[in-house]
């Protein structure tokens, strides 16, 4: 689904950060992507979102080159690739039912035709009690559910976490795992980012790991 070639990236005129990267993330895989801080998750998460371009190297995404896709390609494939962003980037004056239907309106589409889809959604994460919440007075693990419905709103083919459980507690870490593994169940490939041993200790999922700039697979 998405396949890298010798991509190398580097920032402005600096040393290359990531080198040689050559992997694939498969239709319905489940991976960590691993690696000390400042090992390139983040950038590698979003080389893979479409986010970043490589400055070395080719990336295909879901049969596309990205090095020939324009701009107004971007759209229609970055909708089949949902993202969790480190910082949620929920927008504070919305409640957890707009965040979620946000890309949804963005895209013209009418209230009724995707309400039962948001509310349904809002409730497999978790979060029915806090509906009509602001972000502002919800704690950090309901932020990450919402933020993780807002990604899943579109039904992406792979959905892209950075860090999930980085502001949460064990129990809390435990139950985003298992909501990651129920989706990908459904057929969504997913990609943690994550240096949290003791959640990827609890499954035996591949394991995509940086350091010092190379990536090793362990399957
Ligand atoms: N926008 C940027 N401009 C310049 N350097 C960056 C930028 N983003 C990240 N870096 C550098 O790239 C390296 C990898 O960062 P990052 O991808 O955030 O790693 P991680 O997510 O694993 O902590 C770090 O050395 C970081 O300082
Ligand atoms: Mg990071």
């Amino acid at each position: 689904m998405i396949r890298f070639d010798n991509v190398g990236l580097r920032y402005d005129a600096g040393e290359e950060i990531l080198r040689d990267l050559t992997f694939e993330i498969r239709k319905q895989s489940f991976q960590f992507l691993t690696g000390p801080s400042g090992a390139g998750k983040t950038s590698l998460l979003r080389m893979l979102f479409l986010a970043l371009r490589p400055t070395r190297g080719s990336i295909s995404v879901l049969g596309r080159d990205v090095a020939t896709l324009s701009r107004r390609d971007l759209p229609s494939i970055r909708r089949r690739i949902g993202i969790v962003f480190q910082d949620f980037r929920l927008l504070d004056h919305l409640t957890t039912f707009e965040n979620v239907a946000l890309p949804l309106r963005v895209r013209g589409r009418s209230e009724e035709s995707y309400r039962q889809d948001v509310v349904d959604l809002i409730e497999w994460v978790g979060l029915g009690a806090r509906m009509n919440a602001s972000p502002v007075t919800m704690s950090g693990g309901e932020k990450q559910r919402a933020a993780i419905a807002r990604a899943l709103i579109d039904q992406p083919d792979i959905l892209l976490a950075d860090e999930p459980t980085g502001n949460v507690d064990p129990p809390m870490a435990r139950r985003l795992l298992r909501l990651f593994l129920e989706l990908n169940r459904t057929g969504t490939a997913v990609v943690i980012a994550t240096h949290d041993f003791g959640l990827m200790d609890q499954i035996g999922a591949r394991r995509l790991m940086l350091g010092e700039g190379r990536l090793a697979i362990h399957d």
